[in-house]
C-alpha cells in the first residue's frame, strides 16, 4: 500500500482543473450497456473503478478503448455472459448498476451481492423491491442474486429512502420497460440528472430527472451517441475545503457552481470568502474560523461524500461544531484518525461533537475514500509531517490528487 507524505503547507495559489464526476461516469457506463452502438463518453476520469468498471464490461463480452485521455468508447453489440465475476463486482459497489442493462438485454442475470462496506451496511432491497415490481424474478442465496425476465414492464415504484444507487438502477431498467414507470421519492442528486440526460441522448424517454418524482415512458431501441460528463462535484468540494482551511488563493475551473451550493453555502456561514463565475469559483484567503452544524441529507442537503472532508476542516476552526450523518450508519472511521493528529472529535451514535484544536502532523491511515481525503487536507495544516498510508483508496475518487495539489503548492510526496 502507497503513501502521502505531507508538509504543513503555508500558502494555496493557483488553478485547479476538475475533472469529470467519478459517480455520473459509473452509471452512465452501466447505462450505455442498454445500447448496441458504439457510445462516446467524454470528460471522463482516469480512475481505477473507472478500469473495474471497463474489466466487467469486457466480460460481458464488450470493448472500449480509450480514444483520447478523457474520451472512453464503449461497444457491446451482443451480451454474450449475463454472469457478473466476483472479482470485479466486489472491487466496486456501483458495479451492482450493470444488474439493469444485462438483465434487459438478456432476460437474466447473476450478480454477487455487493456486500458490506466501511462506511455501513448498504443494502440493495429498494433495488431488489423495484425490480420485482417490474416483473423480475428474484432469488437470492449462496451471495449471489439471480434475477429473470424476458420483458419488464413499468410500474408505479415509491422508494422508502431517496437511494441514489436503486434509482440510477430503476431508471436503466425502465428505460427499455414496457410501458410506463413512475419512481417517486427518488434521488435528485446531480449525477441522477446527467444519467437521464445521457439516456435521453440514447433516445429514451425520461422526465423531471432531478425531481423527486420521475417518469420514463420505455422505448424499444437506443441508438449512439456522443456525452460530456459532469464536472465531479465532490473533487470540486474537496479542492474547496483546502482552499479555506490553508491562506489560498485559488480557483477551481470546469465546475458547476449550482452542484456545489450546499458546500458553498455552508462554508459562507463561516466566513469562507468564494467568488463564483459561469464554470469556476475563486477561494480567497484563510477562513476566519467560527464553528458552524452540518447535517449530511440527500441533494439538495449538504452531501455525505463531504462529510468527512468538513469534519477536517471543522476540527481546525475555534468552538465547537456537529456533525450529524443522517445518510449512513458508520461513517466515522477518520476521526479516530484526525484524533492521532490532535483533534478533539468525540462520537455519540451519529453525532460527531468537534472542538477546535491545533493539529500536528503523525502516520495515519485512510479508511475509505473521503476519509483518506480528509486526512490529507487535516496534513496541509498540521504541524509537522503526516504519512497518510492506504492512499490506493483515495485514488479511487481523485485523479492526480496529488499532482493537483503539488501544482497549487501543497507539500505532498507519494510513495508506492
Ligand atoms: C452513492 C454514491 C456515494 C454516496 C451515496 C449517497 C456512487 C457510486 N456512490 O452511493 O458516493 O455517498 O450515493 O449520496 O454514486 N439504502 C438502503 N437500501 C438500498 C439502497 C440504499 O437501505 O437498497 C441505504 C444505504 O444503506 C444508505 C442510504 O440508503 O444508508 C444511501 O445509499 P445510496 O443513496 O443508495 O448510496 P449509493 O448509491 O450506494
Amino acid at each position: 500500500m502507497g503513501k502521502y507524505t505531507i508538509s504543513q503547507t503555508d500558502f494555496l495559489e493557483g488553478e485547479v482543473l476538475i475533472g469529470g464526476s467519478k459517480n455520473a461516469t459509473l452509471p452512465i457506463l452501466a447505462a450505455s450497456l442498454l445500447c448496441p452502438d458504439k457510445i462516446t463518453l467524454k470528460n471522463v476520469p482516469n480512475l481505477v473503478d473507472v478500469s473495474n468498471m471497463c474489466n466487467i464490461i469486457s466480460h460481458l463480452g464488450g470493448k472500449y478503448n480509450f480514444e483520447a485521455a478523457d474520451e472512453l468508447c464503449i461497444s457491446l453489440p451482443e451480451i454474450t455472459e449475463h454472469k457478473a465475476p466476483y472479482e470485479s463486482v466486489s472491487k466496486l459497489r456501483a458495479s451492482f448498476l450493470i444488474m439493469s442493462p444485462v438483465l434487459v438485454r438478456y432476460g437474466k442475470v447473476r450478480i454477487p451481492l455487493p456486500g458490506g462496506c466501511p462506511i455501513g451496511t448498504r443494502p440493495i432491497d429498494l433495488h431488489l423491491k423495484g425490480f420485482s415490481a417490474m416483473g423480475a424474478k428474484i432469488k437470492q442465496g449462496h451471495g449471489y442474486i439471480e434475477a429473470k425476465c424476458p420483458k419488464l414492464h413499468g410500474a408505479n415504484i415509491y422508494l422508502d429512502f431517496p437511494s441514489v444507487g436503486a434509482t440510477e438502477n430503476l431508471i436503466i431498467a425502465a428505460s427499455m420497460a414496457e410501458g410506463e414507470t413512475i419512481i417517486e421519492n427518488c434521488a435528485t442528486e446531480p449525477e441522477i440528472v446527467d444519467l437521464a440526460n445521457f439516456l435521453n441522448k440514447m433516445g429514451a424517454r425520461i422526465q423531471n430527472a432531478g425531481s423527486d418524482k420521475i417518469k420514463i415512458v420505455g422505448v424499444d431501441k437506443l441508438h449512439a451517441c456522443s456525452y460530456s460528463i459532469i464536472p465531479d462535484r465532490i473533487e470540486a468540494g474537496t479542492f474547496l475545503t483546502a482552499g479555506i482551511m490553508c491562506e489560498s488563493d485559488i480557483t477551481l475551473k470546469n465546475i458547476i457552481p449550482d452542484h456545489i451550493r450546499p458546500i458553498m453555502a455552508k462554508y459562507s456561514e463561516i466566513g469562507a470568502d468564494i467568488k463564483e463565475g459561469d464554470n469556476y469559483i475563486r477561494i480567497k484567503g484563510k477562513c476566519k474560523g467560527i464553528n458552524t452544524d452540518i447535517m449530511t441529507m440527500p441533494h439538495p442537503g449538504f452531501p455525505t461524500d463531504m462529510q468527512a472532508i468538513a469534519t477536517a476542516l471543522l476540527c481546525t476552526t475555534s468552538g465547537r461544531s456537529l456533525i450529524v450523518e443522517t445518510v449512513f450508519d458508520n461513517r466515522f472511521l477518520h476521526i479516530p484518525e484526525l484524533n492521532r493528529m490532535g483533534a478533539n472529535i468525540k462520537v455519540d451514535g451519529r453525532t460527531a461533537i468537534i472542538d477546535g484544536a491545533k493539529l500536528t502532523g503523525a502516520k495515519v491511515k485512510a479508511t475509505d475514500l473521503r476519509a483518506g481525503a480528509a486526512l490529507v487536507l487535516a496534513g496541509l495544516v498540521a504541524k509537522g509531517k503526516t504519512e497518510v498510508e492506504n492512499i490506493e483508496l483515495i485514488q479511487r475518487g481523485y485523479e492526480n490528487f496529488d499532482e493537483k495539489l503539488r501544482k497549487i503548492g501543497a507539500s505532498i510526496k507519494t510513495t508506492l
